[in-house]
C-alpha cells in the first residue's frame, strides 16, 4: 500500500433506497495503486457510468498486516470516495488469500491437496476450509470488517470469499468426514449395507477406518463413499459460509446482501446446499473462447437463477478476454454488449467486469481490463460506457421484473456425479443431455427454469428431467405428486437408477416412478453407432445411449421405437408416455438428433398446453422475456454472423433505439433490443 495512512474521510449522506435497479461496475483493488490514483479512477468508472465496486475481496495483508493489527481506513476512504461519484461497494472478504504471517505461524491451515502435499503461500485458495483455527482467523478480520462497514451507506452487500472450490484431505477433514458419515448413518452395520461394503471386502468395523476417496474423489471409488464426500464437502462449505455470515449478519444493515461467487457449471459442491444460506446468487459468467454459446450461456444464468429461484448477480465478467486458457481470444466488437444484455435478459440485475485495470505485478497481468496499465480507457471502454448508458435508460421499466416460466429443466449435482464416476460410455455428458432439451424449450417460450428435483414444482405445466439418475425417496416422491397433480413430466436416458446413497435400485429404471410411468427400462445400450428411431412424429437418429422399453400398463403408448440395430433393440419402444389424470408422464430412453429433440420437445410441450411465445425470432436471435407489474419486456439479441429482421406481431416500443413503436425491427450482428408492451 503506497497510501497514507491518514484520517477516515468524514461519514457519507445516507443513500440508502437510491441504488439504480441496474448494476454495472467493476473489481476494484485500491490497495494495488496509491491513493492519490484512486480519484482518476473513479472519475472515469463514473464517466462509464459504472455503479458499483468489489473492494476487497483480496487485501487481507493490507487490512491485518500484521496478527491482529488491523488498518481499515484506507478502505472507508476508497469506500466514501466511490460513493461521492455515485459508485456503490460490494465488501469481499478477503479469506481466499490469507497473508503470509497467517500460513506461516498457522500452517495447519493451508490445505494438503489431493496427492497429499500441503499447499504453499503465494496463490489463492490455499487454505483448508474444514480447518477450525482457519476460521476463527477468519472470523477475526470478518468481524473487524462487519463493524466497520455493516451500517456503510454504500455499501449494498457482501461477498464470501472468492470462488469457493479447493477441499482438503488433511486428517482433520478426514475426521470430520467420518463424524459426518455417523451422524448420515448412525451405525456402521447401516453405513456397511448402504454401501454394499461386502462388495470387494470394502467393510468397515470402525469409524476410523472410513478414508476420503482416492484423489479427493474425482475419480473411482465405492459409490457411496464417493457420494458423501462430495456431500460432506458440500456441507462444510455450507458452514464455512455460515462461519463468516454469522459474524456479519447481526452486524449489518438488512438492506445489505450476502452472496458468494459461483462458477456456472462448476460441479465439485453441491450449490443448492451452499446456497441455501445466502441471500443472493451470483456467478462468474466467461467466455475463455470468446464465442459466445446463447445456448449454454443462457442455462448457466437459469441454473444460477434456480439457486435462490429469483433474479441474481454477474459477479464477474470478462473485458474482452480471459489470461487462463491455451489461446485467450477476445470477443468481437459489439459482443460484450450483447453478452451483458444477455446476462440481464435471464435475470441479472447487475454485471461487474473483472476487472477495472490489471496490478502492475502478479498472476494476472495478461487479464482483459477497462482501461490500460496506463490508466487510460482500452478501446473497449466506449463500449462499457454505452451499456452502462443503457442501463440508466431502461433501468426503471425493468425494475421488479423477473423471468417467468412455464417450464423447468431439473438439474441434480448427485446425478451428475453419479454418472460421471461410471459413464458406461464416455460419450455420455449430462450437461449436454440437459443442454439438448434446454435449447428448444428456451426456443420455444423463452423464458425457462432450471431447479432442483426437490422443489414444488406445481407452477409448471411441463419438467423435463434430463438424465435424473440419482433419485432420493423425497425427490421421487415430489415428482409423483407433481404428475398426480395435473403436471407433465419428462424423464430422459439413465433417470431414476439409483438411490439417495448411490446404489442401484433393486428395481428396473425409473425405478420408484416405474408404476406410475406404467412402464421400464428392460435394458440400457452404449451405442457406437447411430440407431434409427421411427414413429409417427418422426423418423430420426439416435446415438449414444439406448434404453430398451417395455410398457406394463395398457395406457402406456409408445411414442417411438427402435429401427434395425444391434438384433436386441430392433422394433422395441424408444419413447413411452402415460396420461395421469390431467398429468403425464414420458420416458425418452435415448439420445435423439437435435431436429428430433426439438419435435419430440413441440409435441410435449403442446399435450402440456404450454403457451408458446408470440414473438418469433430467425435462427442466431435470441428472445427471452422478463416480465413484471408493467408487463412483459422482451430481449432480442443477433448472436448470429449476419443481419436479422424480425417482425413482430404487434408494434412494441423500441426502448434501446427511437424509443418509439417499430412492428418491424433490424438487428446488425451482435445487435440487441428490448421492446415493451405496455407503456
Ligand atoms: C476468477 C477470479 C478472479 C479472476 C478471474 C480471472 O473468476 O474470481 O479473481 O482471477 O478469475 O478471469
Amino acid at each position: 500500500m503506497a497510501s497514507a495512512r491518514g484520517a477516515v474521510v468524514s461519514s457519507p449522506p445516507d443513500t440508502t433506497g437510491a441504488v439504480p435497479p441496474l448494476l454495472l461496475g467493476a473489481a476494484w483493488y485500491p490497495e494495488q495503486w496509491p491513493e492519490a490514483r484512486w480519484e482518476a479512477d473513479l472519475a472515469l468508472m463514473e464517466k462509464a457510468h459504472l455503479h458499483v465496486v468489489r473492494v476487497g475481496e483480496f487485501a487481507w495483508s493490507s487490512l491485518e498486516p500484521t496478527e491482529d493489527h488491523y488498518d481499515l481506513d484506507w478502505l472507508e476512504r476508497a469506500i466514501n470516495l466511490a460513493g461521492k461519484h455515485g459508485i456503490y461497494t460490494v465488501l469481499g472478504t478477503p479469506t481466499a488469500t490469507p497473508p503470509a504471517w497467517l500460513t506461516t505461524k498457522y500452517p495447519e491451515t493451508l490445505r494438503i491437496d489431493e496427492n497429499g502435499r500441503r499447499d504453499e503461500h503465494g496463490n489463492r485458495l490455499q487454505y483448508d476450509w474444514s480447518n477450525e483455527k482457519y476460521r476463527a482467523l477468519s472470523r477475526g478480520i470478518v468481524e473487524r470488517l462487519a463493524t466497520r462497514f455493516g451500517h456503510n451507506p454504500y455499501v449494498i452487500g457482501w461477498q464470501i470469499d472468492n470462488e469457493i472450490s479447493q477441499t482438503s484431505t488433511a486428517e482433520g477433514a478426514r475426521k470430520q468426514f467420518q463424524d459426518w458419515l455417523q451422524k448420515r448413518y448412525g451405525t456402521l452395520d447401516a453405513l456397511n449395507a448402504r454401501w454394499t461394503t461386502s462388495y470387494w471386502s470394502q467393510s468397515y468395523s470402525d469409524w476410523s477406518q472410513i478414508p476420503i476417496p482416492k484423489h479427493g474423489g474425482v475419480d473411482s471409488g465405492n459409490p457411496g463413499l464417493l457420494l458423501c464426500w462430495r456431500l460432506f464437502i458440500s456441507d462444510t462449505w455450507k458452514s464455512y459460509l455460515l462461519n463468516q455470515i454469522n459474524v456479519i449478519r447481526p452486524r449489518a444493515d438488512a438492506r445489505q446482501f450476502i452472496t458468494t461467487n459461483t462458477m456456472g457449471f462448476f460441479q465439485y459442491y453441491d450449490h443448492y446446499i451452499t446456497e441455501d444460506v445466502l441471500d443472493l446468487a451470483a456467478w462468474d459468467n466467461y467466455v475463455p473462447d470468446g464465442k459466445v454459446d446463447p445456448v449454454w450461456n443462457g442455462m448457466a444464468h437459469d441454473l444460477t437463477r434456480g439457486f435462490k429461484r429469483k433474479n441474481f448477480w454477474i459477479m464477474e465478467t470478462q473485458p474482452g478476454f480471459v489470461n487462463w486458457s491455451g489461446v485467450n481470444p477476445s470477443l468481437k466488437k459489439g459482443d460484450i454488449r450483447a453478452l451483458v444484455w444477455h446476462d440481464i435478459a435471464h435475470g441479472a440485475d447487475a454485471v461487474s467486469f473483472w476487472q477495472w485495470r490489471s496490478a502492475l505485478n502478479g498472476q494476472e497481468q495478461y487479464h482483459g481490463t477497462l482501461v490500460g496499465a496506463d490508466g487510460t480507457p482500452v478501446p473497449l471502454y466506449p463500449e462499457v460506457q454505452q451499456v452502462g448508458a443503457e442501463f440508466e435508460k431502461v433501468g426503471a421499466l425493468l425494475r421488479g421484473t423477473q423471468v417467468q416460466s412455464q417450464v423447468a429443466v431439473l438439474h441434480s449435482y448427485e446425478s451428475r456425479w453419479a454418472i460421471e464416476w461410471q459413464p458406461q460410455s464416455n460419450k455420455f455428458d449430462p450437461l449436454a443431455e440437459m443442454a439438448r432439451y434446454y435449447g428448444p424449450l428456451h426456443r420455444a417460450t423463452q423464458a425457462v427454469d432450471v431447479v432442483p428435483p426437490n422443489v414444488d414444482l406445481s407452477m409448471y405445466k411441463l419438467v423435463v428431467a434430463p438424465a435424473l439418475n440419482l433419485l432420493t425417496d423425497a425427490d421421487a416422491k415430489n415428482l409423483i405428486a407433481y404428475v398426480n397433480g395435473g403436471g407433465n413430466l419428462e424423464l430422459t436416458t439413465r433417470s431414476g437408477m439409483k438411490d439417495g446413497d448411490n446404489a442401484l435400485y433393486p428395481e428396473r429404471q425409473p425405478g420408484p416412478l416405474a408404476s406410475l410411468l406404467g412402464g421400464r427400462v428392460e435394458q440400457f445400450y452404449a451405442l457406437k453407432d447411430a440407431v434409427p428411431v421411427e414413429g409417427d412424429m418422426l423418423h430420426s437418429n439416435a446415438s449414444i445411449w439406448a434404453e430398451l422399453l417395455s410398457t406394463s400398463s395398457p395406457d402406456t403408448k409408445v411414442l417411438l421405437r427402435y429401427g434395425k440395430s444391434n438384433g436386441w433393440l430392433d422394433g422395441q419402444p424408444a419413447v413411452i408416455s402415460r396420461r395421469v389424470g390431467k398429468g403425464s408422464i414420458t420416458y425418452v430412453g435415448t439420445i435423439l438428433d437435435d431436429a428430433a429433440t426439438a419435435t419430440l420437445t413441440a409435441h410435449l410441450l403442446s399435450e402440456a398446453h404450454v403457451t408458446p411465445a408470440s414473438l418469433v425470432v430467425p435462427d442466431g436471435v435470441e428472445a427471452s422475456v422478463r416480465s413484471g407489474p408493467g408487463g412483459a419486456v422482451h430481449f432480442l439479441i443477433n448472436f448470429s454472423d449476419k443481419a436479422q429482421t424480425i417482425h413482430l406481431p404487434k408494434a412494441m416500443k423500441d426502448e434501446l433505439g427511437s424509443g418509439g413503436k417499430v412492428s418491424d425491427l433490424a438487428l446488425p450482428v451482435s445487435g440487441v433490443a428490448i421492446l415493451s408492451e405496455s407503456r
